[in-house]
């Protein structure tokens, strides 16, 4: 993988735990300096006494658009070459029956914040003529519907739609910044507790979908699926109807409620 030159910054949201973590660690490792985003400061601490590189730390709640706004304000005049907005949360459940609060917040998380980092960031990549954006979304982005968490799947087909239409304007304007969707299918994090989910399937380490991410990223990739059982998925579902794609999925999601 390339070493970053000295001095160069990423930023990593969701940087507390799973992926996002694990990303601020190979950044590390290959020589970023970081800045490791999220609200549990505890964790954040932690993270940042196993950096090799220079590390600091912003406490921020990205539900809300002055604390995104702060972030970036925080680190503009840096040296930041890479942006990594990886944090989102899911929820799982029926859409009449889940909280609407909750799936607001997920809103404002898994879109809106990642809307206006990535608004943000690239301004300055562009003006600074360099800089690679890699939007966390997920496999679920990529399918035609998620019955039983149905506002986590389309957070993230929003994500994927946004990422790829930005990426096609920075193609057409033959520019160097790049803008990278990532598309896992499961990853062992504490994503399935936190979306209230009763089953995972084994997925990926967060190790091994983290590696496979930054390597893309570095390549200018857009969408980067990392291999598994899911990118098979991915694959057949361009080749069967979307009610079929859609039942075989509501049998998956089902097993989490029980
Ligand atoms: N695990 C999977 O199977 C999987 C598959 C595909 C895609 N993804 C995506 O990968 C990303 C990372 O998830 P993960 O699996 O690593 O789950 P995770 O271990 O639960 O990590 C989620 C991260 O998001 C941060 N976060 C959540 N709400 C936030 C808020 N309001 N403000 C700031 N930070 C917030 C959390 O930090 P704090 O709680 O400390 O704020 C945490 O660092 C998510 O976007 C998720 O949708 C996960």
């Amino acid at each position: 993988m390339k070493r970053a030159n000295s001095g160069e910054v990423a930023v990593i949201t969701g940087a507390s735990s799973g992926i996002g973590r694990e990303i601020a660690l190979v950044l590390d490792s290959v020589g970023y300096d970081t800045v490791l985003v999220a609200r549990r400061m505890d964790r954040l601490l932690a993270l940042s006494e196993r950096m090799k590189n220079n590390t600091t730390i912003i406490c921020a709640d990205l539900s809300e658009q002055s604390e995104c706004e702060r972030v970036f304000e925080e680190v503009c005049d840096e040296n930041v070459q890479i942006m990594v907005n990886c944090a989102g949360f899911g929820a799982v459940g029926s859409f009449s029956e889940l909280p609407l609060e909750r799936e607001l917040q997920m809103i404002d998380v898994n879109v809106k914040a990642v809307h206006i980092l990535t608004k943000l960031f690239l301004k300055k990549f562009k003006e600074q003529g360099s800089g690679r954006i890699l939007n966390v979304a997920s496999v679920a982005g990529l399918m035609p519907g998620g019955p039983l968490m149905a506002t986590y799947y389309a957070t993230k087909a929003y994500v994927c739609s946004l990422t790829e239409s930005i990426a096609a304007e920075l193609k057409s304007e033959k520019s160097p910044v790049t803008v990278s969707a990532l598309c896992p299918g499961p990853v062992d994090t504490e994503f399935c507790d936190v979306a209230g989910a009763g089953f995972a399937m084994k997925g990926l380490t967060p190790k091994e979908c983290a590696m496979y991410a930054v390597m893309e990223t570095l390549k200018g990739k857009t969408i980067i699926i990392p291999p598994s059982v899911m990118k098979a998925a991915r694959t057949a579902s361009r080749f069967v109807p979307s009610a079929v794609t859609l039942s075989v999925i509501s049998k998956y999601q089902n097993k989490k409620l029980n």
